[in-house]
């Protein structure tokens, strides 16, 4: 068993589909273990997004993710990492699979809905960011 961390983001809190998202992810094998909503400030959002501070895009979506109340989530699976970033979609949603959540309801690169944890040591430390222990059911 694996965990991964997963962010709703500001577009899809918006959007109202949080029970949407929550439901693919159910349905495809993945638990929910811990999960909160949240407003970060523009410090915890450039905190949580800090290896990207050199690309271009770095002000606009720390920008972005604080703009907003987002909802963060524990999942735990089988090859949970891979297997939730196949459930989201590509980053850009133009080249995401069809029925994936970003190729139904993506709009930008930016506004893509949902952020998930690329590897092992970017999950532990992610879930680190926004979970203690005692905050993740066993
Ligand atoms: S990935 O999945 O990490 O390989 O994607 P990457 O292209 O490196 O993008 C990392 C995150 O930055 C967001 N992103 C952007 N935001 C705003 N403008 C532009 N141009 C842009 N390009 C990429 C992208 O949505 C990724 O966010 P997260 O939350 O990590 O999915």
């Amino acid at each position: 068993m694996e965990q991964t961390l997963s962010i709703i983001k500001p577009d899809g809190v918006k959007k109202n589909i949080i029970g949407e998202v929550i439901r693919r992810f159910e349905a495809n094998g993945l638990t929910v273990k811990a999960m909160r909503m949240l407003h970060m400030s523009k410090e915890e959002a450039q905190g949580f997004y800090a290896v990207h501070k050199e690309r271009p895009f770095y002000d606009s979506l720390t920008d972005f993710m604080c703009s907003s109340p987002v909802v963060v989530m524990v999942l735990q699976g089988e090859n949970a990492i891979s297997l939730n970033r196949t459930i989201m979609g590509a980053t850009n949603f133009k080249e995401a699979d069809e029925g994936t959540i970003r190729r139904d309801y993506a709009t930008s690169v930016e506004s893509n809905i949902v952020h998930g944890s690329d590897a092992p040591e970017t999950a532990a430390w992610e879930i680190a960011y926004f979970f203690s222990a005692l905050d993740i059911m066993a």
